[in-house]
């Protein structure tokens, strides 16, 4: 079956691939419980690597298509999306406008000094962070004589969610043994979506299990639900007559914490284990967060020995230098 890729849309490429799959022996041994696995994405290459340039490498091949020559999208002020889309943006020769959530701060710093760089043109939105004065900018640019083509939030539409599939049988050509799970940060869904299709279309004995990152929705309609159509829409472009149904979307929403990009402690806690045992920089906002759930769950017994898990790093560590402050005041160094 990994022999057969799917009938996925043209691609341009942007990222390294395959990145690598390697065992936590250290990680795995000191918590005394299955086998942990990590897929390296934080490795994936472009603008110090991360899970959107799997999604950017559809998404801009339609924009190039579309003779698009300007890139819109939005996130937080510290979005991994945002700068990998500026970077591709700046290697393409694209313009590249970031709407951001907040207010301009009086430092660049990790990801926001990485967009600067880039070139990215940067538009403050304050409380909004999910693009919701794109139209606006859209007009504004159209009217400028540009031809702005609009990458979805997180970019987490079909198109994006398909460079997920991919990777889901990239992996499968690394390794002979399927994994019992595979655990992620769950966001905007395309990662989610994407990995959940593949599994089915393959019929993976692999539960997909997304740890839930941020509670507040993307367009008004829950979570659950979003994950659910984005899948379903990626699984019918694999197999057409395949059905997803609700009980097929395991996601985890018991690692929210203090909300959305606030560091606590299980992040802080994570992001050191990983770093002193295995010499992996995870990040605050995500794959901290994902790792301190996966840890939890370990611990209280959620997997049996023989489970193989694998962590899909999905990057974001550019972040860990915006936080730098909170680390010293919360570790007193
Ligand atoms: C480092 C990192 N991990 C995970 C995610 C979540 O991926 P998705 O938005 O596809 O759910 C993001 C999204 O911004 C991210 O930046």
């Amino acid at each position: 079956m990994t022999e057969m890729l799917p009938p996925l849309s043209e691609r341009i490429a942007l990222g390294v691939f395959p990145t690598p799959l390697s065992p936590l022996r250290r990680l795995s041994e000191h918590l005394g419980g299955p086998s942990i696995w990590i897929k390296r994405d934080d490795l994936s290459g472009l603008a110090l690597g991360g899970n959107k340039v799997r999604k950017l490498e559809y998404l801009l091949q339609n924009a190039l298509t579309e003779g698009a020559d300007t890139l819109i999208t939005a996130g937080a002020i510290q979005s991994n999306h945002c700068r990998q889309t500026a970077a591709a943006a700046a290697s393409l020769g694209l313009e590249c406008h970031l709407v951001l959530g907040g207010y301009a701060p009086p430092l660049l710093q990790g990801n926001l000094l990485l967009d600067s760089l880039f070139g990215a043109h940067l538009h403050f939105a304050g409380s909004k962070r999910k693009g919701e004065d794109i139209p606006a900018l859209a007009e504004s640019l159209i009217a400028a004589g540009k031809r702005p083509y609009v990458v979805p939030y997180g970019g987490s539409n079909k198109l994006g969610a398909l460079g997920f599939a991919n990777a889901l049988v990239e992996l499968c050509r690394q390794t002979q043994e399927p994994f019992s799970h595979i655990v992620f940060a769950s966001s905007s869904g395309g990662t989610h979506a994407g990995l959940l299709a593949a599994a089915k279309w393959m019929a993976l004995p692999t539960q997909i299990l997304g740890i839930r990152i941020d509670k507040e929705e993307n367009n008004g309609s829950p979570f659950q639900q979003q994950l659910l159509s984005l899948s379903q829409d990626v699984l019918t472009d694999l197999e057409p007559l395949a059905n997803l149904s609700a009980e097929d979307i395991v996601l985890n929403e018991d690692y929210l914490g203090q909300g959305y990009g606030v560091m606590g402690e299980p992040e802080q806690e994570a992001i050191s284990l990983m770093a002193s045992l295995e010499g992996i920089l995870l990040d605050p906002v995500y794959t901290g967060r994902a790792m301190a759930g996966l840890l939890d769950l370990v611990q209280k017994g959620h997997f049996s020995a023989e489970d193989k898990i694998l962590f899909w790093h999905t990057g974001g560590a550019p972040a860990i230098f915006a936080y730098a402050d909170e680390w010293a005041a919360n570790r007193h160094l």
